[in-house]
């Protein structure tokens, strides 16, 4: 058994869905299965039901989320055109600012310009904008990012055009970071169509010349691994009307970990593990301006091993990477000095996790 041991990961994209889809995931489910990962700090969007996107509505979720958590949460306030007015009112109380260009789960959506103005101009400068942006919505933020000067973060960028858009904006020195999933990386459409609606979540799957793209860039231009946890129950999953979206905090580590390994499913190491740290530790804290949490690592082993369904805190309760073989499980996670997760429980409070801001 050859244990390492690693800084606690950060996750800078989880869907959590409180309030309004708790049976979904709610903060306990959520954070337990971040905790499972190795993940000890977790970022929750704003498409939760309704989302959070006023002050009243953030900050009951801040309350919940503060009652429930086994690891540290922030939260994203939403951008909306009804209610650009709260931006400022948001901040104080939000990590960074999402705005969703494209379609996906849920109704938040910014598609004019005058919200768009009224983002950059009113969410203080000092917080993070993250977009959901794909294709050419990829300029539109690079545009905004240039002529507000200010960062702007790409989340979950998945196709070979994107990619490589936002490695020319950085080599003007643009002030451009992005993100990457596990599950863009390691699945493409033919898994699509294999998985079905198990395989279908936003962005969708990509060719496997936008797959060998993301790896392309996997050294230079990509900047942090986020898991896009986005659990929906299986019964929706087989609905009429399937949502998209995949769980992925449960799956993600080891599935980089492999990549860091060369085997199974790699032919070959694909990042190192001090890469591997930059992109799931360093690189999410800096960019967000995350808090420190001390005293805070993960021991995981190494020995090969098959992902199950039935191992996950998640209440979804189903991962589309059922049944690979995979190198690194997380034995033990330690925060602030406590052993709050031990061989797939958990050893500590609900609560026990800290707000962030
Ligand atoms: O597949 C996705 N699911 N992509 C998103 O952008 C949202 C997410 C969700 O909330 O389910
Ligand atoms: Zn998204
Ligand atoms: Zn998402």
């Amino acid at each position: 058994m050859t244990i390492i041991t690693l800084p606690g990961l950060i996750d800078v994209h989880t869907h959590l869905r409180v309030p309004g889809g708790e049976h979904k995931e709610d903060f306990a489910s959520g954070t337990a299965a971040a905790l499972g990962g190795g993940i000890t700090m977790i970022l929750g969007m704003p498409n939760t039901s309704p989302p959070l996107t006023t002050p009243t509505v953030l900050q009951s979720a801040r309350t919940q989320a503060a009652a429930d958590s086994f690891c540290d949460v922030g939260l994203f306030a939403g951008a909306s055109p009804e209610h650009v007015e709260y931006l400022p009112a948001l901040a104080p109380n939000a990590v960074a600012l999402k705005i969703y260009l494209n379609d996906t789960f849920g109704p938040l959506r910014v598609e004019d310009v005058p919200t768009l103005r009224a983002c950059f101009q009113n969410w203080p400068q000092d917080k993070l904008i993250a977009m959901h942006a794909e294709k050419q919505s990829v300029a539109v933020g690079i545009g905004l990012a240039a002529t507000y000067n200010r960062p702007v973060h790409f989340c979950h960028i998945s196709r070979r055009e994107e990619i490589e858009l936002i490695a020319d904006a950085k080599m003007r020195g643009l002030p451009v970071t992005c993100e990457v999933t596990p599950h863009h990386l390691f699945l493409n459409q033919a898994d699509a169509a294999r998985l079905g609606p198990l395989g279908d979540m936003r962005p969708l799957l990509g060719t496997p010349d936008d797959v060998a793209a993301l790896w392309e860039h996997i050294n230079s231009t990509v900047d942090c691994i986020a898991t896009d946890h986005a659990p929906h129950t299986l019964a929706e999953k087989h609905s009429a009307t399937p949502p998209p979206g995949v769980a992925g905090l449960e799956t993600s580590l080891a599935l980089m970990l492999t990549a860091v390994n060369g085997r199974p499913t790699m032919p070959q190491a694909k990042l190192s593990l001090d890469r591997l740290i930059e992109l799931m530790h360093s690189n999410p804290r800096r960019i967000f301006n995350l808090p420190e949490q001390p005293d805070t690592y993960i021991e995981v082993d190494m020995q090969p091993y098959t992902i199950q369904n039935d191992q996950l805190h998640s209440k979804c309760g189903w991962t589309p990477f059922a049944g690979m073989q995979v190198n690194g499980r997380v034995q033990r996670v330690y925060l602030r000095g406590d052993c709050v997760y031990e061989q797939g429980k958990i050893m500590t409070a609900r609560g026990s996790g800290q707000l962030i801001p």
